[in-house]
């Protein structure tokens, strides 16, 4: 009988329980696997009681919740975990430590369901001999080598939903409604929600924009009659030979957080003179019930990645190509983040409705 673990890292995103569903139930069903789950991301390999037993009651009625029921770290990096030692803080590799116990649990497959971050060390530990198969999930959709990681639909919804809502009270109050979304150095969030809830400027971080041209679009409405402005503006947006805006900078192990940039577009334009208020909508992008098409692509995914760990076909992620989902080798996929496509349809469409991306 196979071993096969699963384990979640890094941020989570709707649909996470989907997976380990599919990959639980695939894993039993048809392989008849016995399946475990790891806590907390890869720590879970070296805690006390890190490793559990999956069977198919664990993953009843999970399909419909948000978050993952294994847990998750994002600062889970074996090759970079911040300890105290002599009462001060050092930054350890224990990545001899997690393919010890990987090797000691005798795992015929790893199956890992992360970003970017995540699945990069899934690659290095492959690169060790362990035997991972990615899983891609974000809801900034960043990841390359598929055409959209699930999370990104749900998040998408919900942005699209806020700004719906942001738009009544724009228009009531003739004012500058700013919405910050998530992405970070990707802009598909703001881009696709933006063009869905019909917002009138949208600063991505693929665009680099102005101040100036920001406004002239909000000057340029009120001069046509439109006393009402929509801007969503995705947190990795920076201005045309200017920076990033970050709420707290990163170090060995957490990553820079973005955040700040909604708050210096909105008070540019008001000191412009239009009243304008910020929203930041943070977090409540990741979290609740998945969307369908979020359930359906996980649900996919998972069965997916059993079938590749089956195979045997270790070091690959699972990715949806031309509306089916394929396995491709993780450094491909890795080579290059994906990015909004600055001279893509969705761009074009975009700017021929009358979209300002605050460039020109
Ligand atoms: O990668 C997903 C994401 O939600 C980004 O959009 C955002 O910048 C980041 O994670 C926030 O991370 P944290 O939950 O650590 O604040």
């Amino acid at each position: 009988m196979k071993r096969f673990a699963v384990l979640t890292g890094g941020g989570d995103a709707p649909g996470l329980n989907a997976v380990i569903r599919a990959v639980t139930k695939t894993a039993i069903n048809v392989y008849g696997c016995e399946l475990f789950g790891v806590l907390d991301g890869y720590d879970g390999f070296i805690a006390a009681g890190g490793v559990i037993p999956l069977d198919l009651s664990a993953v009843r009625g999970i399909l419909p919740r948000g978050g993952t029921v294994l847990g998750t770290a994002n600062r889970g990096n074996p090759f970079a975990r911040k300890v105290v030692k002599d009462g001060k803080e050092v930054v350890i590799d224990v990545s001899d430590e997690i393919i010890a116990a990987i090797n000691n649990l005798k795992m015929d497959a790893v199956i890992v369901i992360g970003g970017d971050g995540t699945l990069r060390i899934a690659m290095e530990l492959c690169e060790r001999g362990v035997p991972v198969i990615g899983v891609p999930k974000t809801i900034d959709n960043d990841v390359g080598g598929t055409e959209v990681t699930f999370g990104f639909d749900t998040a998408l919804m919900i942005a699209t939903e806020t700004l719906d809502r942001l738009h009544t009270t724009a228009e009531a109050h003739h004012r500058v409604m700013v919405l910050e979304l998530m992405g970070r150095e990707a802009g598909f969030i703001a881009l696709h929600s933006g063009v869905s809830g019909g917002a009138d400027v949208i600063p991505i971080p693929e665009i680099p924009f102005k101040f100036e041209s920001v406004v002239k679009k909000v000057r340029e409405r009120v001069q046509r009659g439109s006393k009402f402005s929509l801007l969503a503006v995705s947190e990795g947006a920076k201005p045309l030979g200017g920076q990033e805006v970050y709420s707290r900078s990163g170090d060995a192990v957490y990553v820079p957080r973005l955040g700040g940039i909604g708050q210096e577009v909105g008070e540019y334009i008001e000191d412009q003179g239009f009243e304008t208020r910020l929203t930041v909508l943070g977090h409540v992008q990741r979290g609740g019930t998945p969307t369908a098409f979020d359930r359906w692509l996980a649900t996919r995914y998972g069965a997916a990645a059993v079938r590749t760990a089956a195979a045997s076909r270790f070091g690959h992620m699972v990715a949806l190509r031309d509306a089916k989902v394929i396995d491709i080798p993780l450094d491909e996929a890795l080579a290059t983040p994906k990015r909004v496509d600055v001279n893509g349809d969705a761009v074009i469409a975009a700017r021929g409705i009358g979209i300002s991306f605050g460039d020109n």
